[in-house]
């Protein structure tokens, strides 16, 4: 007798506006039979639930597993291994369960590991993504900054150690996205400045959510406090320029 697999839903929950949650991860929510989320002693990833909570029906199970921040490879190793285990048994007999990540489940997100280790360890595991609204479109869309236009081009990039990925790059971008703001911004400035972007740059701190701030000057960002849900966008030029067509 061959017994039925369950299902494992990676889905994205936007960057914070419960009204930015999709119809689809509505859907999911209602019907699983557990909510697993990401917790860490570093970040309030329980965010995610409390963006979800209202399509969680009550009786539904909510699990937080646990993924050290370290930088111990052998250790997350452990953790992510551990976690696929504790999904995949979840999932035994049929049961459907949710993992939620903030934004998109497949940008920046602890989903993308949960991935690879269910893919490696229980490939017959169906695994269903969902996709997010992703911070940065949120925060285009709060500083109405058009991200791309025409030819243009984009590039996301982690912020975490400072800006050096930029100068890097063989062919500087039309826009570049800084997530991972939150500790190297005078790195991030530096090399804003440097591909002549310092001056169409703006910061998005908790975009979308009640205490959402825009931050024109995005060097101002450095003498603060280090807030980690920040992001900065920046564009080589104008976007409200006139175009010559
Ligand atoms: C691990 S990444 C998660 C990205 C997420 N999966 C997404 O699609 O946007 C965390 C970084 O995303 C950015 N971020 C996530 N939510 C944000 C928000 N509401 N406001 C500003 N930045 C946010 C910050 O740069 C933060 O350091």
């Amino acid at each position: 007798m061959t017994t039925k697999p369950g299902i494992l839903y990676g889905l994205g929950v936007g960057p914070g506006d419960p009204d930015l949650l999709t119809l689809k991860a509505v859907q999911i929510l209602k019907s699983v039979d557990i909510v697993f989320t990401a917790a860490s002693t570093k970040n309030d990833y329980s965010l995610a639930v409390n963006i979800a909570q209202a399509h969680i029906p009550a009786q539904t199970e909510i699990r937080a597993l646990a993924f050290p921040m370290t930088k111990d490879r052998n250790e997350t190793r452990q953790a992510w291994e551990a976690n696929a285990r504790t999904i995949a048994a979840a999932t035994a007999g049929g049961r459907q369960a949710a993992f939620l990540t903030l934004g998109d489940p497949l940008t920046f997100s602890t989903f993308g590991y949960i991935l690879k280790y269910m893919r490696r360890l229980f490939p017959e595991l169906p695994v269903v993504t969902v996709p997010g609204i992703t911070s940065y479109q949120a925060s285009a869309a709060a500083l109405n900054m058009p991200l791309v236009e025409g030819e243009q081009s984009l590039l996301v990039l982690s912020g975490a150690n400072g800006g050096s990925r930029l100068a890097r790059q063989i062919e500087q971008p039309d826009t570049v996205v800084f997530m991972k703001a939150y500790r190297n911004v005078n790195g991030i400035c530096t090399a804003l400045e440097d591909a002549d972007m310092l001056a169409h740059s703006a910061g998005v701190v908790r975009c979308s959510l009640p205490e959402q701030e825009l931050v024109a000057d995005v060097t101002a960002l450095a003498s603060r406090a280090p807030n980690y849900w920040t992001l900065i966008i920046a564009r080589k030029t104008d976007p409200y320029a006139a175009q010559e067509d």
